[in-house]
C-alpha cells in the first residue's frame, strides 16, 4: 500500500469501483442486506431463520451479486445512500487486501458494530483503536493461545466437553432424538465451564442476561440502550473471573493489564461460542446426509483417545462453516481517504464483504455448492484470499483454533457414541448440492446405533 499525503491510500492492483442505479441499489439492499438484519445478526431469530431457510435467501443475495459483478466488472459496488459510501466487494483479491488493511487504514470498529456489539461489550476488541486495540488483541491471542491447534488447556478443556457430550447424550439416548432444544442448554453450560470454570456450570443467569442484550443488539441504533442491564452484566462476569479457575479460560485471564477490562473480552467469547453450537450441529447434518465423510471421521476417530486435533473432522467443521458462514457480513470502516482502481474512497467509507459470495463462487471454486473437506487438508481453501470464516488478516479470529477444538472434540464425543440420521425436514440431500440457507435450530437427529 503506497502513501500519498495529500490524496489519501492506494491500494496497488485493486479494480475500478462502479456505481449501480437506484434499482440495482434497492435490489442489494432487498436481497443482501435485510434478510441478515431480519434473521438477527447478533443473536439469530429462530422464525426468522425458518423463513430464510424456506426462501433460500443465501442463494438470491449470491446470484445477485455474481450478475452485478458479470455487468458492472469485479471492482466494488459504490451504494449510493445519504451521508454514507457503501462499498460492496465483489473481488476475492480485493477482500484480501481489505483484511490486510486492518487496523488501518481498514478498522474493524465500525459505525454499525459499535451500535450493536457496545451493548454488551463497550471495550471489546472489534470496538477498540490505537493503543487500546493493541493492547485487547494481544491479550485475547495469549489467552486464547491463537496459534496452537492444541490450546495449553487442552486436557482439562477436553475433560468439560466429553463430561457435557456424556450428559448430552444421555438425553438423546432417553428420547432417541437429538435437537436444538436439547443441545442448546447442554452447550451454554459447556461454555461456562470452559470460559469459567465448573463452579459456574449452572450459572445460567449470565447466559440469559447476555442473551437479552444480544437481543436488543440485534436492532442497532433503532432500540434505546439499557445500560443498567450491560452494567450488571459486566459486574456478573468480572465476579465470575475473579476466583480464577486454572482449569478454565478464567486462569490465564487473570491479572489483565489495565484498560484491557477482561469482563468486555469474555462477554465477547461468551457471544462468539453460540457461532460454535450452530456450526456443530450443521456438521452433523452434513455428516448425516454423507456417508463417506462420516465413514473417514470415524475411521480418524478410531485412531485417537484424549485431546487430538482430529484434522478430518476439523476440515469436516470448516467446511460447515464455508457453506454456512456464521458471520456472513465482515465490515471495515476506512479511517483514511484510500484509492480503488484510480477512483479516492473518502475516509469512514463503509466496506461489506458478503462472505458466502465467495465461499461458493462456482467460477473460482471447482467446489463451491458441495460438502468437499479435502479442501481445508490440500491447502486450496487457505490459499484463497477470500475464504473468510474466520476473517483474515490482522483481526482475524484469534479463537479459531480454541474454537474447532472445542466444536470437533463435541462432535467426537458424540459419534463415538452413536451415528446421526437427520429426523427433521431438511433441504440437504445426499448427492444433490447444499442448499444455499440452512436452519440450524430446526434440525433433529435420531441416532444410530454404531
Ligand atoms: C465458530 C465459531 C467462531 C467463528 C466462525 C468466529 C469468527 C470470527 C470472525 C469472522 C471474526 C472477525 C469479525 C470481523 O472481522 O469483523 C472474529 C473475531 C473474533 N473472534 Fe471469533 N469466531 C468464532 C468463535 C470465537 C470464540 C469461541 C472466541 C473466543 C473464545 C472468539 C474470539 C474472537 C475475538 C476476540 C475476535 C476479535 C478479533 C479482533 O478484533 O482482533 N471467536 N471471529
Amino acid at each position: 500500500m503506497e502513501e500519498s499525503p495529500r490524496s489519501g491510500r492506494t491500494l496497488e492492483g485493486t479494480r475500478a469501483p462502479s456505481r449501480p442505479g437506484a434499482r440495482e441499489t434497492f435490489g442489494v439492499a432487498a436481497k443482501v442486506l435485510v434478510p441478515l438484519v431480519a434473521t438477527g445478526a447478533v443473536k439469530r431469530r429462530p422464525k426468522a431463520m425458518a423463513l430464510a431457510e424456506r426462501c433460500q435467501t443465501d442463494r438470491a443475495a449470491i446470484d445477485l451479486l455474481r450478475r452485478l459483478r458479470g455487468e458492472h466488472g469485479p471492482g466494488p459496488l459504490l451504494l449510493s445512500v445519504p451521508k454514507r459510501t457503501i462499498a460492496v466487494l465483489l473481488d476475492h483479491e480485493d477482500v484480501g487486501r481489505l483484511l490486510d488493511g486492518a487496523p488501518d487504514p481498514f478498522t474493524p470498529d465500525t459505525v454499525e458494530k459499535h451500535a450493536a456489539l457496545g451493548r454488551f461489550q463497550r471495550h471489546g476488541p472489534l470496538l477498540s483503536r490505537g493503543h487500546d486495540r493493541e493492547r485487547r488483541r494481544a491479550f485475547n491471542e495469549a489467552v486464547l493461545d491463537q496459534d496452537r491447534p492444541l490450546h495449553h488447556l487442552a486436557e482439562p478443556l477436553w475433560h468439560k466437553v466429553n463430561d457435557e457430550s456424556e450428559r448430552l447424550a444421555a438425553t438423546v439416548r432417553r428420547s432417541r432424538r437429538l435437537a436444538w432444544a436439547d443441545f442448546e442448554p447442554v452447550w451454554a453450560r459447556l461454555v461456562r465451564r470452559v470460559v469459567f470454570g465448573d463452579a459456574a456450570a449452572d450459572d445460567r443467569g449470565v447466559t440469559a442476561l447476555l442473551d437479552a442484550l444480544r437481543r436488543d443488539a440485534n436492532w442497532a441504533y433503532l432500540k434505546p440502550r439499557n445500560e443498567p442491564a450491560r452494567a450488571e452484566l459486566a459486574a456478573r462476569l468480572l465476579a465470575r473471573l475473579g476466583p480464577a479457575d486454572p482449569t478454565s479460560l478464567a486462569g490465564p485471564a487473570a491479572g489483565a493489564e489495565p484498560g484491557v477490562h477482561p469482563e468486555d473480552q469474555v462477554a465477547h467469547w461468551l457471544f462468539a461460542y453460540d457461532a460454535a453450537a450452530l456450526t456443530l450441529m450443521r456438521t452433523l447434518a452434513l455428516l448425516a446426509v454423507h456417508p463417506g465423510p462420516r465413514d473417514r471421521a470415524r475411521t480418524e476417530l478410531a485412531t485417537a483417545s484424549g485431546p487430538a486435533e482430529l484434522p478430518y473432522l476439523r476440515a469436516c467443521v470448516l467446511e460447515s462453516l464455508r457453506l454456512w458462514p456464521t458471520t456472513p457480513l465482515l465490515l471495515r470502516d476506512a479511517t483514511a481517504a484510500t484509492h480503488w482502481g484510480g477512483e479516492a474512497l473518502p475516509e469512514g467509507t463503509s466496506f461489506v464483504v458478503y462472505t458466502p459470495l465467495f465461499h461458493r463462487d462456482p467460477e473460482r471454486l471447482p467446489y463451491a455448492d458441495r460438502f468437499t473437506p479435502q479442501a481445508w487438508l490440500d491447502g486450496s481453501a487457505d490459499a484463497e484470499p477470500a475464504m473468510t470464516p474466520f476473517s483474515g488478516g490482522p483481526a482475524r479470529c484469534p479463537g479459531r483454533n480454541l474454537v474447532l477444538f472445542t466444536v470437533t472434540t463435541a462432535l467426537a464425543a458424540l459419534l463415538r457414541r452413536a451415528d446421526y440420521r437427520l429426523a427433521s425436514d431438511s433441504p440437504l440431500r445426499t448427492g444433490r448440492p447444499e442448499a444455499a440457507t440452512l436452519n440450524p435450530f430446526a434440525l433433529a437427529f435420531t441416532p444410530v446405533r454404531v
